[in-house]
């Protein structure tokens, strides 16, 4: 195919403005998926995206559709991640694309994502083509929501086109649109040896990983030996081809063009999205901009519930790392959890899809530890080390300073509660940097704050506070210095490591008494007094008692029923032994809660 007849381009949106109805349109529209191959919303693959309605793994789809100049292009549209914690994946999906659709939906206007994927877009110099969808439903505003873009965005929205995607209005528009306003693949060198974007890979059980890749240079065939630049790995191809969305075999494909190949490749880890694919006998002499390998920006211990669950815990992860790059995960063994594992995401969403599907998926039972970022620790010998644990942290005295990652947020609410969520952003170390009305009734709230403070149950404070209408979006910025402790907490006498917490100084005592009184109601009462405490180093900084427990288990028996009574005592021995194995030293059994509560204590 001729690059001039190629247009590449993604859809983005908030969550929810009907993205993948819009694409199930346009694959139907251009005949790519039949009537009865038709399954609602093509795109949408997982399972679990599907039950969360978010996208999750990326994908692309090609079309062919004779516009009203006669001419037949051929469309590719790249799927875009939905969730902040994937940008990385949306930008290199973006830089596949000379355009991009900014779907708006009409009876919301610009939300928080909207907002976050059009400055994506625009880094990427896509040209971007607004649609206001919805537009069936009695409550869409096209001309307030057109305002809205023009004053947020900055772009015309004169020509935005009007669809609704549920109905199928303005679908042939929408096409029209793509062919005439996105530009076609550039070609810059004619002669160049091959270069193709990874936008993304998945693992497939009976084919190894499946490269998504976007041909930028030169001409990749089904022949080839190819390389990736970023490890250097070599393969033969087995297939290439091409998504229309059901993989269909090629024999070449050449600038412009997205495709995908399989080539006997174990792990996604081997093929990582922005790297780049050259040919092994004639390669490109430097790869494309801007690969970087995603790092994990968030923590947690996860644990088997059940001891004896180990193995299948270690092998659901392993599976698990074959289609996420982006997972992270090495022994860990806790002296209150025992032998599990520590566990790298890209965020709080990313942490929340890997439990749940070891949860379903897998069916595994866990206990998960309260979330922890990333911490620079300058040590007094000079020394920096990267504290992904609170229980690795070296001694007070050692320690010169701490950094911490620092992410701006952008919130978009309805200005009335503006004043509520300024008060939870200033409740958590936030810094105010900007508030900008979009309209006179939404507002975009600015604050730079630090991760540590977002980890916790910011999103769930931010949905309540706003009645679920606020949105945030939020990147890195940096690290800096901050006035940090370890908080530990100890039970009857004991620290527990797996509820060490690092946490600002100013907030220590607040959070440790928060944090007594929620173990006061989780901790089961004993036989004698326990007492909850919470320390920085040695000190004490706040501390509750649980009360005795009074009732003797024998005294229910009346008589002298001695077989009975020691059939009881047996019950309640076999009782302390299975308690015993996620018990603590004195026999105490903390609940799985216990290990998360720093989540609702702030
Ligand atoms: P994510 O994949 O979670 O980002 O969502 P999405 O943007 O893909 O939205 P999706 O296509 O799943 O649509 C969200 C909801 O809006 C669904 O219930 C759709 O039926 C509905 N919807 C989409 N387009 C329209 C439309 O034009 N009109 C109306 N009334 N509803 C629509």
């Amino acid at each position: 195919v001729p690059p001039s007849r190629i247009r590449n381009f993604s859809i983005t949106a908030h969550v929810d403005a009907g993205k993948s109805t819009l694409a199930d349109r346009l694959l139907e529209r251009t005949g790519a998926v039949s009537a009865r191959e038709m399954r609602e919303q093509y795109l949408d693959s997982l399972e679990l995206e599907r039950e969360r309605g978010i996208t999750v793994k990326l994908q692309a789809a090609r079309m062919n559709y004779t516009a009203h100049d006669g001419q037949t292009y051929v469309l590719n549209l790249i799927d875009t991640p939905g969730h902040v914690d994937f940008s990385y994946e949306v930008s290199r999906s973006l830089q596949a694309c000379e355009g991009a659709l900014l779907l708006v939906d009409a009876t919301k206007g610009v939300e928080a994502q909207t907002l976050a994927n059009a400055y994506l877009a625009m880094e990427n110099n896509l040209e971007i083509v607004p649609i206001l969808n919805k537009i069936d439903l009695p409550a869409a505003q096209p001309e307030q929501a057109s305002q809205e873009v023009e004053q947020v965005i900055g772009i015309d929205m004169r020509d935005a086109v009007r669809t609704s995607a549920k109905l199928g209005i303005g679908i042939e528009e929408t096409l029209e649109a793509i062919v005439k306003r996105i530009p076609p693949p550039r070609v810059r060198d004619e002669n160049a040896p091959l270069r193709a974007l990874i936008f993304d890979s998945a693992y497939d059980d009976y084919r190894g990983v499946v490269v998504y890749f976007r041909i930028v240079d030169g001409t990749l065939r089904k022949s080839d030996r190819i390389r990736f630049m970023a490890n250097g790995r070599e393969y033969d191809v087995d297939e290439i081809g091409v998504f229309t969305p059901k993989p269909l075999p090629v024999e070449e494909l050449s600038v412009g063009e997205v495709g995908y190949l399989v080539a006997g490749i174990k792990t996604v880890a081997h093929a990582r999205v922005g790297d780049t694919i050259t040919l092994a006998r004639h390669p490109a002499s430097e790869p494309l901009p801007g690969y970087k390998e995603v790092k994990p920006m968030v923590f947690s211990g996860i644990f088997p519930a059940d001891a004896s669950m180990y193995n299948q815990l270690r092998d659901a992860l392993e599976k698990l790392k074959l289609n996420d790059a982006a997972l992270y995960y090495e022994n860990e063994n806790s002296p209150a959890l025992g032998f599990g594992f520590r566990c790298g995401f890209l965020g709080l969403l990313h942490l929340d899809v890997v439990i749940e599907r070891l949860e379903t998926e897998y069916d595994l039972d866990l206990v998960t530890t309260a979330p922890s970022v990333v911490y620079r620790v300058h040590t007094t010998s000079g020394e920096v080390l990267e504290i992904d644990n609170p229980c690795k942290l070296p001694p007070p005295t050692n320690i010169e300073r701490i950094e911490e990652p620092y992410v701006r947020i952008e919130m978009i609410t309805p200005a009335e509660y503006v004043g509520s969520l300024m008060e939870l952003a200033q409740s958590r170390r936030g810094e105010f940097l900007d508030m900008r009305f979009l309209t006179e009734s939404r507002v975009v709230l600015i604050y730079e704050m630090a991760l540590g403070e977002m980890v916790s149950d910011f999103f769930d404070q931010l949905k309540s506070r706003s009645k679920g209408f606020a949105g945030l979006d939020y990147r890195l910025v940096g690290y800096r210095a901050s006035d940090l402790v370890k908080l530990d907490i100890s039970i009857h006498g004991e620290v527990v490591d797996a509820m060490s917490v690092i946490c600002h100084q100013s907030a220590a005592q607040a959070i440790g008494r928060s944090l007594c009184q929620r173990l006061l109601e989780i901790v089961p009462r004993q036989q004698f007094k326990v007492a909850i405490q919470a320390r920085i180093g040695s000190k004490v900084i706040a501390s509750e008692h649980l009360n005795a427990l009074r009732k003797d288990v024998t005294a229910k028996l009346y008589g002298g029923d001695v077989t009975r009574k020691k059939k009881l005592l047996e019950k309640q021995k076999r009782g302390k032994k299975i308690a015993a194995e996620r018990a603590l030293a004195s026999g105490i059994r903390v609940p799985k809660e216990a290990f998360r509560a720093i989540l609702t204590a702030k």
